[in-house]
């Protein structure tokens, strides 16, 4: 699929990109993306949070070029929404995670490799201009996560991400009503139930198939083994969960900082700090695991108490907008983390989509601090909010 220029006038925001998104890449691999697990309760909350937070601007200030620049674990980024870890997403688009990193460098911000990667972490590094984190699962086993630790550090990743809400992927039940795990198989038997859809997509099916089709997983080698198929990931996944005895195995043959990511609690995120960890990343991993969880924004007020400023808090899930950036910066989150905004972008039109996203949430977050009166990102706080979310 070659990159298009997106039309500015109306490609307008996050949720017209999510559109173009679902009339470009097959049912399987849109629902894949943009469900949830269970009822979707969680997934849709995530959003609500936001939406039911009100502001309380200043009025008669008149500030412009505000300031949007936050550092995160020493990083200065160009405002404060870092592109969070997204499986399979070269499935979406051919540009996959190179040009996502690509598209995030370019914007002056991070980008999180996951494990589960189309692309190797050394050519995603190779593509980029911008800092990278890498996500860390346990699948494979310790000895393959080993071997991509250690392979990120002399690659020049500046921090790892230990996701620690997944001992089981969620059930999300679109996956296997529109074939997501048939899409994978190598043959092309198991794909036929869902083949109308898929040649209902010509052009993603030509970009896939000159892609080489189905990737393999270059982060995950398993000695003697070579890397994993994309397909065994469902089943190496159940048996991988990461816990806080993996947390200090790593802050031992890590150097960097360690973000632990995927916690809901005060007392999770102290236990991170006492394992040893540099932030913590407030979610539920964008309504994809347990269902009915709250909504990371809620949480994040709990989170930032318990630490005290001793790590960075980070959150995500549901941020749709700039201003929502600006809420949770408000409740005391130093940077937000984006998911389903960037990779809706990237499966709408490639590389250019995801700049495209960045640069919707940048120009929000900038007019939101106008229109709040606020000149300068670091002076949010919760006087900027509601008398709800004041206490
Ligand atoms: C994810 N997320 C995720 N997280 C992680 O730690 N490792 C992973 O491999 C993945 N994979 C993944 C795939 C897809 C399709 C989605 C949508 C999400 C969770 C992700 O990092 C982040 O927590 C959420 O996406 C944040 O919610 P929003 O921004 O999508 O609402």
């Amino acid at each position: 699929m070659p990159n298009r220029k997106l039309n500015p006038s109306s490609i307008v925001n996050i949720e017209d990109l999510r559109t173009m998104a679902e009339r470009r890449v097959p049912r399987s691999v849109f629902d894949y993306l943009d469900g949830g697990a269970d009822a979707e309760v969680t997934l849709a909350e995530n959003c609500r949070a936001f939406r039911e937070t009100t502001f309380r601007p200043r009025g008669g200030v008149a500030v412009y070029n505000c300031k949007t620049t936050v550092s995160v674990l020493g990083y200065e980024i160009a405002f404060p929404a870092i592109l969070a870890p997204v499986s399979y997403i070269r499935l979406m688009h051919a540009d996959g995670e190179a040009g996502v990193a690509r598209a995030a460098g370019q914007a002056g911000t991070i980008y999180t490799l996951p494990t589960i990667s189309g692309h190797k972490l050394e050519d995603v590094k190779a593509a980029s201009t911008g800092p990278l984190w890498y996500q860390v699962y346990l699948i494979g086993g310790r000895q393959a996560a080993e071997g991509a630790i250690d392979r990120a550090r002399r690659a020049g990743y500046s921090a790892l991400v230990l996701t620690l809400d997944t001992p089981l992927a969620g059930k999300r039940e679109r996956d296997p009503r529109n074939g997501m795990k048939e899409l994978l198989a190598p043959a092309l038997l198991p794909k036929a139930r869902f083949l109308p859809n898929i040649l209902a997509h010509p052009r993603w099916l030509a970009s896939f198939l000159l892609d080489g089709g189905v990737p393999k997983l270059g982060n995950v080698v398993v000695p003697g083994k070579g890397p994993m198929d994309l397909v065994d990931v469902g089943a190496a996944l159940s048996h991988a969960g990461a816990s806080w005895e993996d947390l200090r195995w790593i802050r031992e043959m890590w150097p960097g900082p360690i973000v632990a990511k995927g916690l809901l609690t005060g007392d999770d995120a102290r236990r991170a700090v006492d394992e040893g960890a540099q932030a913590v990343v407030v979610s539920n991993h964008g309504g994809r695991q347990l269902d009915c969880v709250s909504a990371p924004l809620h949480a994040l007020p709990e989170v930032v108490e318990a630490v005290g400023g001793q790590v960075e808090v980070l959150m995500d899930g549901g941020v749709r907008r700039g201003s929502d950036i600006a809420k949770a910066i408000c409740l005391g989150a130093r940077a937000v983390l984006i998911g389903r905004a960037y990779a809706y972008g990237l499966a709408a039109a490639g590389e250019a989509g995801v700049a495209r996203a960045i640069q919707i949430l940048k120009d929000d977050l900038d007019l939101t601090l106008t229109l709040l009166g606020c000149a300068s990102i670091d002076q949010l706080d919760a006087t900027y909010l509601g008398a709800a979310h004041r206490r």
